[in-house]
């Protein structure tokens, strides 16, 4: 589990060597908001929203310093136990500051307020409002609300709790999205009806529900007018997307892309999370077709034994994710493949483990997310006898970490003497004539240039290996400014 400060999407998007120009403020007559957001990419796109919201309809502006806030949001993960313990920790913190300030408004949001609903004020009473990944585009009626009982007795006090699931609804709530930097994610369904047998998503955010496609179309077309050239199409199964066309028919994932890249000013397309099962031979004929498609895939396979495989209830076995990377990898020979792992899952022996490191060794997985099983109340895999030490399971995953870190520098050093395409994303602010972009396999690259290139897409031929994953470079050609 990550757990982050908010900041708003440029200043993410930059390192610790570049320029960045974070939103917040020090005006003390400015009301201020802090959100921590914890786990995935989906939360991260919900933190941007929120402080989109309440910026509009309250007028609120992010601040970094929770010291400083009048309203602290904990957008929350519950996709390993440890994320959901972690919730309860930052809580007591934050109810010290509230003991200083009586005035201080919690809320508690994302996926472990879904599950947890009102026991959160139960166990923490100090919070005033929670509210699920469905419905936080309520948080303005809910901040209302609270701000009217504020004087009220106890006794009188509704509780502010709104967990339920109103279809995709929150979409139509949002204000549009502001545009910092040169990338966005566009969220464009929600939830998961996978079911895979370990994990909560589809209890806690709900099953699919895919935005329509005019909705997705007009976003990112305003996102583009607004400077964006790179955008993540995001979904917890993100290629499981059938957006209700204009016509009523429904509109494919690939078929989607197809249209995104229409768009002229989008010069690169990334998406996140997918499933295999939903890894089509039209997905495939993407990466033939559209340039902008990154040569780069995070496909999650979980595990690299058809027992385990069987037992999450992936509904595939290896050979079907094989089959399907061998085909793209002919196409993209330069393809960067990275996958979650789940580790120790409940059964697995030492010759399966002993297949999933082979696995990975044959499939040559750049940086990739290995977890070891957590047990998730509710799910299926919770009633599944579990006996594999502790010992055990934390040895299996230090041994997938070490091979699939080996092959991430290896893959960075293999990028020497390689043109990647780049989006100049920032100034260094270390030297004013450097500049800094990402690689499609997620690589920073330095090289020299002119500071009015930035925004703009550009052949990068790399001359030297700084870290894993910092390269430096010299420029071959830049493309054309699309707007
Ligand atoms: N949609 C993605 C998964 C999203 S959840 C897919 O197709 O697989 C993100 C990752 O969290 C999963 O890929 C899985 O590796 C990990 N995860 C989910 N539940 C888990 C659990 N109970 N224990 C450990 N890791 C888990
Ligand atoms: Fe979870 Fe499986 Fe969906 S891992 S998010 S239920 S694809």
């Amino acid at each position: 589990m990550t757990v982050q400060t908010f900041v708003p999407q440029g200043a993410k998007a930059a390192s610790e060597n570049t320029v960045s120009q974070p939103l917040h403020t020090s005006d003390v007559s400015v009301k201020k908001l802090y959100i921590e957001t914890q786990g995935c990419q989906m939360n991260e796109y919900d933190s941007h929203r929120m402080a989109d919201l309440l910026g509009d309809s309250h007028g609120y502006v992010l601040t970094q310093d929770p010291n400083d806030a009048d309203i602290l949001l904990m957008n929350t993960c519950s996709i390993r136990e440890k994320a959901q313990e972690k919730v309860f920790s930052e809580l007591g913190r934050w109810r010290k500051l509230k003991e200083k300030n009586p005035e201080l408004v919690i809320g508690v949001g994302g996926c472990v307020a879904s599950q947890e609903g009102d026991t959160i004020q139960k166990r923490a009473p100090y919070v005033d409002m929670v509210f699920g990944p469905q419905t936080l585009h309520r948080l303005p009626q809910m901040l209302d609300q609270h701000e009217a009982q504020m004087t009220k007795p106890k006794q009188d006090k509704i509780k502010l709790v709104d967990i339920s699931f109103p279809d995709i609804e929150k979409f139509d709530y949002l204000p549009e999205p502001r545009v910092e930097g040169y990338k966005a994610f566009v969220s464009i369904m929600e939830g998961c009806s996978k079911y895979c047998s370990f994990c909560v998503v589809p209890y806690t955010r709900g099953e699919e529900v895919s935005r329509p496609l005019d909705d997705v179309l007009a976003e990112i077309a305003t996102l583009a007018e607004k400077g964006v050239r790179e955008v993540n199409l995001l979904g917890q199964n993100v290629n499981g997307y059938r957006g209700e066309t204009f016509e009523g028919g429904v509109c494919t994932f690939a078929e989607l892309i197809r249209l995104v890249a229409e768009i002229p000013e989008i010069g690169r397309i990334r998406y996140t999370t997918s499933h295999p099962l939903e890894f089509s031979e039209e997905l495939i004929e993407c990466y033939r077709d559209l340039p902008q498609m990154v040569s780069h895939l995070h496909l999650p396979v979980q595990s690299g034994s058809n027992d385990v495989l069987q037992a999450m209830k992936r509904n595939h076995t290896i050979d079907v994710y094989i089959e399907k990377i061998a085909k793209l990898r002919k196409i993209r020979p330069d393809l960067h493949l990275s996958s979650d792992f789940i580790i120790g899952f409940p059964g697995e022996t030492d010759q399966n483990f002993a297949e999933t490191y082979q696995f990975i060794q044959d499939l040559d997985f750049d940086h990739s997310y290995s977890f070891i099983y957590s047990k998730r109340p509710g799910t299926p895999a919770s009633e599944l006898e579990d006996t594999t030490p502790e010992e055990v399971k934390k040895e299996r995953l230090a041994k997938v970490q070490k091979v699939i870190k080996d092959s991430s520098i290896a893959k960075t050093d293999a990028m020497l003497g390689t043109v990647q395409r780049v989006l100049i994303e920032n100034v260094s602010q270390k030297d004013p004539n450097l500049l800094v972009g990402t690689a499609d396999n997620t690589r920073l690259v330095t090289f020299i240039g002119d500071a009015a290139w930035v925004g703009r897409f550009a052949e990068i031929e790399v001359t030297e290996i700084k870290t894993l994953n910092l390269v430096y470079g010299e420029l071959l050609n830049l493309e054309p400014d699309v707007a």
